[in-house]
C-alpha cells in the first residue's frame, strides 16, 4: 500500500488498506481500517503526522507493541485516544519493517535457477530473515523441499516448483535501520508487526529467528543507493552476486527508486526484484488476476510473475 500520493486523504488509505490489504487475510485488521477511516478523531490526530507515518500497518502495529486491542475497533479508539503520546511517540520512531522469511518461497525459483554457488545481498533487509533461502523447508503443493522448521508454504501456478535450494557462500544485507533478531524489543516490534490473525507467521518468525541467530548474517546500516557498491564489492568473486530486494522499494522515493535501478544494474551478477507493480518500470504487465495486492517477481528488470506479499503465492506470467 502507497501512502504517498499527493491529494490521497488518510481516510482513503484506510478504506484502501481494508479493501486490498486486508480483505481476506486479516479480519481484524479489514474492520479497523474501516472504523479508522470513518473515525474523524483518529484521523485528525494522524493529520498531524508526516505522511509516511499515518499509515494502518504502522498505526496498528505501534498498537500492539504497546499491548493495546486491536480486535474490537471500539476498544481501539479509546485506547488509542488515552494512550496517544505514546502511540505518537512509537509512531515517529519507528517504521515499518516487517521481516517475512516466507517471501524466500518466491525467491527460490529464481536464485535455482542462476549459476551456482550464490553471494546473497538483501537491500532493505530488515533483521536479515530472508538471507537463508537455502535453510528453510518449502511446501509447494505437495512438493517438499528440504525438512525442519520453518516450512514456507507456496502454491504455485503456471511452471513446476524448483528442484533443490541455492548454494549460499556469502550473506549481506543493507538497511537504513538494520534491526538485530537476537535483541528482545527488536524482536518484539517484529511480532507486532505481524497480524494478529497470522499464528503461522508468528510460528515462522520464531523459527526463522532461531535459524538466524546460530549464523548472524553481515548487516550493514546503509541506503540502497548510496552504500550499495561498496557492500556489493565486498562479495566474494567466485560467487554470482545476487542483489535482491522483497517490499521495499514502496517506502523510497520515485527519483531514489530510479536511482537504486541504475546503481544495481552497473553491478555483475543478477538482480531480483519482489516489489508492489508500480515502483519499478517495466515494458509490460498481464492484467493481475483480482484485485488482491500483488507483487512482480522480476529477474534483472524482466517480469516474471506475480506474487503474494507474504510469499504464499506465484503465479507464473504465461
Ligand atoms: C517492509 S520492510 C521489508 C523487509 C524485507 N525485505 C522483507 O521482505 O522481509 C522494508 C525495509 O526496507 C528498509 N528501507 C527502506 N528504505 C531504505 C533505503 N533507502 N535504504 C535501505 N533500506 C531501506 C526499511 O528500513 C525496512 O527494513
Amino acid at each position: 500500500m502507497r501512502w504517498d500520493y499527493p491529494g490521497v486523504t488518510t481516510a482513503a488509505i484506510y478504506a484502501e488498506f481494508a479493501a486490498r490489504d486486508a480483505r481476506g487475510v486479516s479480519p481484524a485488521y479489514e474492520r479497523l481500517a474501516i472504523a479508522v477511516s470513518r473515525d474523524g478523531e483518529l484521523l485528525a490526530r494522524l493529520g498531524t503526522l508526516p505522511p509516511a507515518k499515518r499509515q494502518p500497518n504502522l498505526l496498528f502495529g505501534v498498537v500492539r507493541f504497546l499491548g493495546g486491542p486491536v480486535g474490537d475497533p471500539s476498544a481501539f479508539h479509546d485506547y488509542a485516544v488515552t494512550n496517544w503520546p505514546a502511540i505518537e511517540e512509537q509512531l515517529r520512531g519507528r517504521a515499518t519493517q516487517t521481516n517475512e522469511a516466507g517471501r524466500c518461497a518466491v525467491l527460490l525459483p529464481v536464485l535455482a535457477a542462476l549459476p551456482q554457488p550464490v553471494a546473497l545481498l538483501d537491500v532493505g533487509a530488515s533483521a536479515g530473515l530472508c538471507l537463508y533461502p537455502d535453510r528453510y523447508t518449502y511446501r509447494y503443493g505437495d512438493h517438499q523441499i528440504g525438512s525442519g522448521q520453518p516450512v514456507l508454504d507456496c502454491a504455485v501456478t503456471g511452471m513446476g516448483p524448483p528442484a533443490a535450494r541455492p548454494e549460499v557462500v556469502w550473506r549481506a544485507g543493507l538497511d537504513l535501520n538494520p534491526l538485530d533478531i537476537t535483541d528482545p524489543v527488536d524482536f518484539a516490534w517484529l511480532d507486532a508487526l505481524i497480524w494478529p490473525e497470522h499464528a503461522h507467521r508468528r510460528a515462522r518468525l520464531r523459527a526463522a529467528a532461531a535459524l538466524a541467530a546460530a549464523e548472524p548474517p553481515l548487516l550493514a546500516r546503509g541506503d540502497l543507493v548510496d552504500d550499495l557498491p561498496a557492500l556489493a564489492a565486498q562479495a566474494p568473486a567466485a560467487a554470482t552476486l545476487v542483489v535482491f530486494h522483497t517490499s521495499v522499494l514502496y517506502q523510497v522515493p520515485p527519483s531514489r527508486r530510479e536511482a537504486f535501478a541504475r546503481v544495481v544494474r552497473r553491478l555483475p551478477g543478477h538482480w531480483i526484484s519482489n516489489e508492489v507493480p508500480d515502483v519499478l518500470a517495466y515494458d509490460t504487465l498481464p492484467a493481475p488476476p483480482d484485485r488482491a495486492l500483488r507483487n512482480v517477481l522480476a529477474l534483472d528488470g524482466i517480469p516474471l510473475a506475480w506474487t503474494r506479499p507474504h510469499g504464499q503465492e506465484i503465479i507464473w506470467f504465461g
